[in-house]
Order: C-alpha cells, then sequence, then structure tokens
C-alpha cells in the first residue's frame, strides 16, 4: 500500500477512534416525553434530551420558552410551585428523579445549582464554603480548610480572598460573588453543575473569568448551562439544545447548530431575526 493511503487511512481510523470515544460518553441526565404545566400553562412541551458526562451543554431560546423550568426539573426545584404538574421521566444517572420513592436529598448531594444573581449567604467567605460538607457532617477543622482552599482554587477566586477568608461574603463584587458561588458548589463534590444565565448580572471581564472556569470544570463535572447569549455557547459549550416556546426544536454539537442549522428556526434564532 503506498505510504500516503497508508496515512490516510491511519487518519480515518483514528478520527473514527476518537468519535467512538465520543460517542461512548455516559449519560448524565435523561429526559424522556417531558411535559410540565404551571396550573393551565404548558411550560415545557415533550422534552426528550440526553446529557453527557464531561460536556458543556447550553440550553439557549428567547425569553419565557422554558430554560429556566427546565434546569429547575432537573434537581427538582420546580416542584416548589404548588400548582406544577409533571409527566415523564428524568433520569438521572438511570434513576427517574420524578418517582416517588426518590430522595431529593440524593440530588442535593451530586447536582450544584447556580443562579442568575450571585446569591452568597450573609456568612464569611469561609463559611459560605464550609456550610455544604458541614450539613453532610464534616466537623474536622483540618478538613474543612482543606476543602474551602481546594474549592476556592477550583473556582478561581482564591488569590483574591485567601486574606480575607472571615470578612463577610456581602463585600466581595458581583463577579466574586459568582465564583464564590461556583465554589461553593464544587465543596459538596458535585456530579453536576446546573447555571441558570450566571453571567448575565456580570461585567465582562468576570463574565469571561467565569467562562474559562466552566471550560475547566468539565473535565471533572458536567455543566448544564442556560444562556441567553449566543455567543457564550458557541464559546463554551459542547451541545446546545435551542427551546423555543416549551420545546426543543433542535440539539446538536454545538458547531453545527452555529453553523449549519438543520431548523428554519434556530437559523432565524442564531441569525438574530427573532428573541
Ligand atoms: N412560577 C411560575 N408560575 C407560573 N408560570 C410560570 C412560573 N415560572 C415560569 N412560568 C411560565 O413558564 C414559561 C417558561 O418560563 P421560564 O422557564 O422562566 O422561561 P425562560 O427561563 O426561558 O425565560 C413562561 O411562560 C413563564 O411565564
Ligand atoms: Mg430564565
Amino acid at each position: 500500500m503506498p505510504v500516503v493511503t497508508e496515512k490516510a487511512n491511519l487518519n480515518t481510523k483514528t478520527a473514527n477512534l476518537v468519535q467512538k470515544a465520543k460517542e461512548n460518553k455516559k449519560v448524565v441526565y435523561h429526559t424522556k416525553d417531558l411535559n410540565l404545566w404551571y396550573g393551565e400553562g404548558h411550560a415545557l412541551k415533550n422534552i426528550n434530551l440526553a446529557i453527557n458526562e464531561n460536556e458543556v451543554t447550553a440550553i439557549i431560546g428567547p425569553s419565557g420558552c422554558g430554560k429556566s423550568t427546565y434546569i429547575k426539573t432537573l434537581n427538582r426545584m420546580v416542584e416548589l410551585v404548588p400548582s406544577v404538574k409533571i409527566s415523564g421521566e428524568i433520569l438521572y444517572r438511570e434513576r427517574n428523579i420524578l418517582d416517588k420513592s426518590f430522595k431529593v436529598e440524593d440530588l442535593r448531594t451530586s447536582v450544584g445549582m447556580v443562579f442568575q444573581k450571585p446569591n452568597p449567604f450573609p456568612k464569611s467567605i469561609y463559611e459560605n464554603v464550609a456550610y455544604g460538607p458541614k450539613i453532610h457532617g464534616i466537623r474536622d477543622k483540618k478538613t474543612l480548610d482543606e476543602i474551602v482552599e481546594k474549592s476556592l482554587r477550583g473556582a478561581a477566586i482564591w488569590d483574591e480572598v485567601k486574606d480575607r477568608l472571615n470578612q463577610n461574603a456581602y463585600g466581595l463584587s458581583g463577579g466574586q460573588q459568582q465564583r464564590l458561588c461556583i465554589a461553593r458548589c464544587l465543596a459538596i463534590e458535585p456530579d453536576v453543575i446546573l447555571m441558570d444565565e450566571p453571567t448575565s448580572a456580570l461585567d465582562p471581564i468576570s463574565t469571561l473569568k467565569v467562562e474559562e472556569l466552566v471550560q475547566e470544570l468539565k473535565e471533572e463535572f458536567s455543566i448544564i448551562i442556560v444562556t441567553h447569549n449566543m455567543q457564550q455557547a458557541a464559546r463554551i459549550s459542547d451541545k446546545t439544545a435551542f427551546f423555543l416556546n416549551g420545546e426543543v426544536i433542535e440539539f446538536a454539537e454545538t458547531d453545527k447548530i452555529f453553523s449549519t442549522p438543520s431548523d428554519k428556526r434556530t437559523e432565524d434564532y442564531i441569525t438574530g431575526r427573532f428573541g
């Protein structure tokens, strides 16, 4: 066989292997025929999505299309709204979290959530991060110190706060507060981090820091991020789901969504024709 052909074959072979490795990623969340109503309002319609581990999955779509509702069903926060009715299945690591027998506490130890507005507790920086581990029974000061440092480092904020760990978290800037909230998530050693427009209240530099952080964190965690910023989705995510009026219109590799979307409505949205 000529060398060139052999090399081409080898390249194809490598490409196939990489593709296979990608396909072999484990599914962390599998949503099947999920419907959700707020009273009469049908907010989520037949959502079917399989979300892979160690990827960043972006949820995009215009305001009111169900992005926050969807992400809040993934950690069963949405059921705090009394009028909510849900049908379908959400498998988290193959267990249906909507099942009556499923304990919501099991999710609290594996799924962290970061909100649009940073929401630190009115406590010291240290206590904000140590809070979760303490609830889970860790009392040893040295162990807590280690967790606090590791989590703050993981959230790329350690150097900025290491000399004032006992000061109130409210004294931090918005961007620092949001990274502190991410550190608080990391402290429980989560499996998944859900983020609902985590940078929409931040300045451009803090936004960039959080975006860089998200990309680092996916090596260890699975991240689902709602964003109305399409450039952000394009920059940081592996897969993108486009929501419209409570439906998933398209779900694919982010590159594909932003270069050759299959649905006219996706194209209209990403080219700024509405939303
Ligand atoms: N607590 C609630 N009670 C009643 N309707 C709600 C509630 N929260 C959201 N909705 C409705 O559900 C739809 C989806 O909202 P939401 O998930 O917040 O959208 P998004 O995050 O994409 O902006 C909207 O029509 C909104 O008005
Ligand atoms: Mg929202």
